[in-house]
């Protein structure tokens, strides 16, 4: 039998998940323990990781090709299979045209990055969870075409009119929750579907209901994969619903646990935040005499601005826990800092299967589409640094 490269690409993407499905069941002790709740079983695996410094180490939490680079020498063959199973070509054509007051730079590159890797279009575009609809605009000043966009906040809604009204565009945002049922009556079947970034259900429920009426196009990025479930995460596609992982929403959250876009400011508070909170840690255990990790309340950014012992009293009293006279809260937080220094570098290889993870899940959504008719497209539409939620499926209904 010959098969044409469409078959071939439809066999290839089932290969892929099946390749990848394969490789995070046999490491799954890896991306799913908690290095932040308790020691790793693994933890002497990557006790060589003491020795590099934070500006690597950081490099890496951010860029995926820097996290191969980082662990190559010690887990080569498991380096070589994630970089051959993650690899997606790249769509995207270098553009950088200034971006309009009201649009922010990083968001605009994504745009335009985005709009020129689904050129040419030849049908209406219907924008999922569009915001102010900047891409529509976009696309319909490129392809000089009519465009509508779907938005459940009003303030979006109305903002995204105005500037479409502003521009002179045909550009119409009506208020609409997708998750709804009424959601798919925007989609026929000569509907273009778009989403950039809608998370977790949202992009699920674009799915559903483009296929449900046959659209004839959907390009979609997702992200967030853990977001809007309501229920337990389930499998779209028959190969991923036999698939024995059973990912649980801190999985789905693993999938995007990368920072690549925060400020340094932003870092820095994270770190002293994470530093605390392990501090902290180390005193409860001691104290309550329970070798465990309590949960605690997320507590108002101004507590860091405070120090230590302030910090561990707020937290202490929100658990019911008595300080006794003496603590030496300098030591604890010296302790929580070594502590944490020791998790950022477990979360590393916790990290190096997010990608991994991340491709599982679209895969699973591209079988989906394919077993609903559908020609799929993966590419990465723009570079990591830009957003690391990259991947962009462009999927055509074969009629
Ligand atoms: C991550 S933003 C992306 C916005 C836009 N696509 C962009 O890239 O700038 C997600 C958007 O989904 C909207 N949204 C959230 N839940 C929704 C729902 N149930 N129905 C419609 N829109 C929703 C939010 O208000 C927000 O504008």
């Amino acid at each position: 039998m010959i098969l044409s490269s469409d078959d071939r690409r439809m066999t290839d993407f089932r290969q892929q998940f099946l390749a990848l499905d394969e490789l995070l069941s046999r490491h799954r002790h890896y991306w799913h323990s908690q290095p932040f709740v308790s020691a790793p079983e693994w933890a002497d695996e990557v006790e060589f990781l003491t020795e590099i410094d934070d500006d690597r180490i950081h490099q890496a939490q951010a860029s995926d090709s820097a996290l191969l680079q980082l662990f190559q020498g010690q887990f080569p063959e498991l380096c070589e299979q994630i970089a051959q199973l993650c690899t997606v070509p790249v769509s995207r054509t270098e553009i950088a045209s200034h971006a309009p007051p009201f649009v922010p730079g990083r968001k605009w590159r994504q745009i335009e990055s985005f709009a020129h890797s689904i050129k040419p279009l030849s049908h209406p575009t219907l924008e999922w969870c569009c915001g102010k609809a900047h891409l529509s605009r976009y696309l319909s000043q490129l392809s000089a075409s009519e465009a509508q966009g779907l938005e459940i906040d009003a303030a979006l809604v109305e903002a995204g009119n105005a500037l479409a009204k502003r521009s002179q565009q045909p550009v119409q945002v009506i208020q609409v929750d997708v998750l709804e049922d009424a959601a798919a009556d925007h989609i026929s079947s000569e509907s273009h579907v778009l989403g950039l970034h809608a998370c977790g259900g949202l992009h699920r429920k674009l799915l559903t209901d483009a296929t449900a009426q046959q659209a004839a196009r959907l390009s979609y990025s997702p992200c967030c994969y853990h977001k809007f479930l309501d229920r337990a995460f389930q499998a779209l596609s028959a190969e991923g619903q036999k698939s024995e992982l059973q990912l649980t929403l801190a999985d789905l959250r693993t999938a995007v646990r990368q920072n690549s876009t925060a400020g340094s400011a932003e870092r820095r508070r994270h770190h002293q935040q994470q530093g605390w909170r392990l501090g902290f840690d180390v005193l409860q255990r001691e104290l309550r005499q329970v070798n465990q990790y309590l949960p605690t309340p997320p507590l108002p950014a101004t507590a860091l601005q405070q120090d230590f012992e302030y910090y561990c009293r707020l937290l202490a009293e929100q658990k019911n826990l008595h300080l006794p006279a003496g603590v030496n809260f300098s030591a604890f937080e010296q302790r929580g800092r070594e502590r944490y220094r020791a998790v950022i570098r477990q979360e590393l290889l916790r990290a190096l299967f997010r990608r991994p993870l991340e491709l599982w899940l679209v895969l699973d959504q591209i079988l989906f589409l394919q077993d609903a008719g559908y020609r799929c497209e993966l590419t990465s539409f723009c570079p990591q640094s830009i957003t690391p939620r990259n991947l962009l499926i462009d999927a055509h209904y074969q009629h």
